[in-house]
């Protein structure tokens, strides 16, 4: 197994598909090495590709303070994204490009060691929990593999599209929380 240096250094060198072409910076994720909890976002956007952090735009924002309401912050959660580097015009990233990137993910998830992984939408979902995730009818569902739980909510940017997904996602959050003070030493 790598460690975080050669990994890091391996992502930041990555050209295993064309996304390496058009991107500003790698987004490798940020967070303490050792979180308990690792919150999975699809894919950088404009404002993470020229900052290489994940989640520091409008939805980084909101993220934010979602992760305020039950008592999370940064300093406590790893962020990453199931594709390191931008889709041109923020589209979904191809299958082809998932793929390419999911080792470093998995990779990553394998040196934290998170008892809790929240999917950020969609994609996100449909990579890490199932194939045939609807996020419509599943988000707030959980399930446990190789002795991890996973469960995923809207994506941000959907919550500011969409305020009316809002009180759903409040209940969500608050099950996070439960599962936070159910399983996580040092996050509570
Ligand atoms: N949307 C994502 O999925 N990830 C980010 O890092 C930013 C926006």
């Amino acid at each position: 197994m790598l460690n975080w240096e050669d990994l890091e250094s391996a992502c930041m060198r990555c050209t295993a598909c064309p996304l390496c072409q058009t991107r500003t910076n790698v987004v490798f994720g940020v967070g303490p090495k050792d979180a308990e909890v690792l919150f999975i976002g699809e894919g950088p956007g404009e404002q993470e590709d020229l900052k290489g952090e994940p989640f520091v735009g409008p939805a980084g924002r909101l993220l934010d303070d979602m992760l305020s309401i039950i008592d999370l912050s940064r300093n406590n959660c790893y962020i990453a994204n199931i594709v390191k580097c931008r889709p041109p015009q923020n589209r979904d990233p191809l299958q082809t490009e998932q793929d390419a990137c999911i080792p470093f993910l998995r990779a990553q998830t394998k040196l934290i060691r998170p008892k809790i992984i929240v999917c950020l939408g969609r994609i996100a979902a449909m990579k890490l929990i199932r194939e045939d995730f609807k996020i419509t009818r599943d988000h707030g569902q959980w399930t446990e593999k190789g002795g991890i739980w996973f469960t995923a909510i809207y994506h941000p940017s959907a919550l500011l599209r969409d305020e009316s997904k809002r009180p759903e996602t409040f209940r969500d959050l608050k099950s996070i929380q439960a599962k936070v003070l159910d399983l996580c030493t040092h996050t509570v």
